[in-house]
């Protein structure tokens, strides 16, 4: 089984609507270790010791959060400064995270359409997530496509409740070391590959 770390980065879990119901719905997921990111570090004062010990125990790295800003809720921003060291990450003696896999979960008030040229955000989600999927290539990591959720102003809570079974059936593909991930590769989103 690959072990999965879900790192999770919302300022206001309280007021969220789907990012919570999607936490929930996998926290007791077997092999799968929640982080949320805010609550443990209110003062932004984040462990990197800690933080790198826990990248060390696990195979596949998530980033979830809401896109704020077409990018990621500030504490993430923090987490990538602190915690990716050279000589830990990257650089000619830092290849503690070599051969692990990560990808991004967001969830978008755009909708899917916005998210294109010509379109009200006029480029697509994977250009604004160039700097995870470079950050990956040099740390020597696999960055798989994303898990996005587009325009969730407009979701209803059977919306919402599909979208639990698809994270849900998302950790459980991850986690199974019979199912090669190459496959997943080639999608532009994960979600794609879940619905096929
Ligand atoms: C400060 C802030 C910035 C936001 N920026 C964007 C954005 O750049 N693009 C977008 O599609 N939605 C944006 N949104 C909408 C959020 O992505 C959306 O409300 C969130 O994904 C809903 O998830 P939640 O219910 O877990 O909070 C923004 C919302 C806030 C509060």
């Amino acid at each position: 089984m690959r072990k999965i770390l879900l790192l999770f980065a919302h300022p206001i879990l309280q007021k969220s609507r789907i990012n919570s119901a999607m936490i929930d719905a996998v926290r007791n997921v077997e092999g799968l270790t929640t982080h949320n990111l805010y609550e443990e570090y209110p003062d932004f004062f984040i462990d990197v010791k800690r933080e790198q010990q826990l990248l060390l125990e696990h195979d596949i790295i998530i980033w979830q959060h809401p896109f704020y800003w077409y990018s990621a809720p500030a504490i993430l921003k923090e987490w990538f400064d602190l915690v990716l060291e050279h000589g830990f990450a990257y650089g000619s003696e830092g290849e503690a995270l070599k051969g692990k896999m990560a990808m991004s979960v967001i969830t978008t008030g755009g909708k899917k359409e916005s998210y294109a040229t010509g379109g009200l955000n006029s480029y697509p989600i994977n250009q604004f997530l160039l700097p995870y999927e470079q950050s990956c290539n040099l740390c020597q990591m696999t960055y798989l496509p994303p898990f996005v959720v587009h325009g969730t102003h407009l979701l209803s809570e059977r919306g919402i409740d599909l979208l639990k079974v698809d994270y849900l059936k998302l950790m459980a593909l991850l986690k199974d070391k019979n199912i090669g991930l190459d496959e997943i590769d080639n999608t532009m989103f994960v979600n794609q590959y879940l619905n096929e």
